[in-house]
């Protein structure tokens, strides 16, 4: 494989040292950016991008082409991909989000689902993995990803998305043990799915655990962060002679950095609801830090965004162990100069507070 050009990215996550603070975007390649409408629209719709290998590597290619400063590139694809390939069937209703045509209710519901194999059921994903990579050539670290099995069984239970998990909270109560085999199976999924992910050339990978912070503290340490626990210790980290990081984003999860940081993990993903300095003497010395400006700051002008980016850079102090990102997803509505003034000013900012 080709040696990597720029690995401030992957050093970042393992508190190497580096020049400036890496950056990258949660879902960089999205609705904001005008070239990623134009191929969807090529393509028919969202799941046509991600199920052609060659779409979901044009459109991954799209944010770091128009912004050189990205640190990493994130594989285009979905979390859901794997509820998909357990048989749910998943499409999406435009302007409504995920959707699926089979909702998992009961015991014998999840009884019956199966462990997807990556490379029979998740092929597409993986051949996106290996052309993302093709293409790359060494210029960054390319990210693999996956929904953690609590977020992912969210989904499942309630048939989509939700406000309340009204279906999911009543089945952990209910039915505990039925929720613990539906989280089992999930995180079995995930790991080899991750693991296909790794050894197809993903040199970093993600897990989401957007919903996490949703649950009570005792629920999160028994139906989220254990099976995330599980999933890590399962998973290959050392490919092609180079660490494999891990990074555990458990939104809304900042009550919990203590134990989240004994997960095994390399790096904590960070929304923006912490202070970012204080959750580094909170666990620093265990792991490093990926956030955690609130993505609707880049709705405002260009000068406050780079104050921002400033207040968080200080907030963390000096030295390695901090990869800036947005504490969750860019939306839609950003201007895409915007999310380019907040890139430049991460590294233009961070100079100082490396060797
Ligand atoms: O970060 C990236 O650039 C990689 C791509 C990526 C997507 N989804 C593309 C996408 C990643 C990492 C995801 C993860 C994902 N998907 C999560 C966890 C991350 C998070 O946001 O917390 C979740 C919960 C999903 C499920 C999902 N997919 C929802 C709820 C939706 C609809 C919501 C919306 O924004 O409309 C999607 C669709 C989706 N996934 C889009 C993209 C670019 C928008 C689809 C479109 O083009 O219309």
């Amino acid at each position: 494989m080709t040696a990597l050009k720029n690995d401030r990215f992957l050093r970042a996550l393992l508190k190497q040292p580096v020049d400036v603070t890496p950056v990258w975007m949660m879902r960089q390649a999205g609705r904001y950016l005008p070239e990623y409408r134009a191929s969807r629209a090529q393509a028919g719709d969202f799941m046509s991008l991600c199920m052609n290998p060659e779409f979901a590597c044009e459109v991954t290619m799209q944010p770091l082409d128009r912004y050189p400063q990205l640190d990493a590139a994130i594989l285009f694809s979905d979390i859901l991909t794997i509820p998909d390939a357990m048989g749910q069937g998943l499409y999406f209703e435009t302007g409504e989000g995920p959707r699926f045509k089979k909702v998992v209710s009961t015991l014998a519901d999840i009884e019956a689902l199966p462990i997807p194999d990556p490379h029979k059921d998740l092929g597409y994903v993986m051949d996106a993995v290996s052309t993302i990579r093709r293409e790359l050539n060494g210029r960054v670290p390319l990210i693999g990803f996956s929904g953690s099995p609590w977020t992912l069984a969210t989904y499942m239970v309630e048939g989509g998305s939700s406000k309340d998990f009204r279906k999911t909270k009543a089945m952990l109560y209910d039915n505990p043990q039925a929720m613990h085999l539906l989280l089992d199976k999930l995180a079995q999924s995930v790991t080899s799915y991750l693991n296909g992910q790794i050894m197809a050339g993903a040199q970093a990978v993600q897990i989401f655990d957007t919903w996490g912070g949703n649950l009570s503290a005792a629920a999160y340490q028994e139906f989220s962060l254990a099976y995330m626990k599980k999933i890590v210790s399962g998973l290959i980290r050392e490919n092609d002679g180079r660490k494999v990081p891990v990074i555990l984003f458990t939104k809304n999860g900042g009550l919990w950095l203590e134990s989240i940081a004994e997960a095994g993990a390399d790096a904590l993903g960070l929304d923006w609801t912490c202070d970012i300095g204080n959750a580094r003497a909170r666990v620093g010395d265990k792991v490093a830090l990926q956030g955690n400006m609130d993505p609707t700051v880049l709705y405002a002008k260009p000068e406050a965004i780079r104050t921002e980016v400033g207040r968080i850079l200080a907030s963390y102090g000096k030295g390695s162990g901090h990869v800036f990102n947005l504490g969750h997803g860019i939306t839609p509505e950003v201007d895409p100069e915007h999310a380019g003034a907040f890139l430049r000013a991460v590294h233009e900012l961070s100079a100082q507070y490396h060797e």
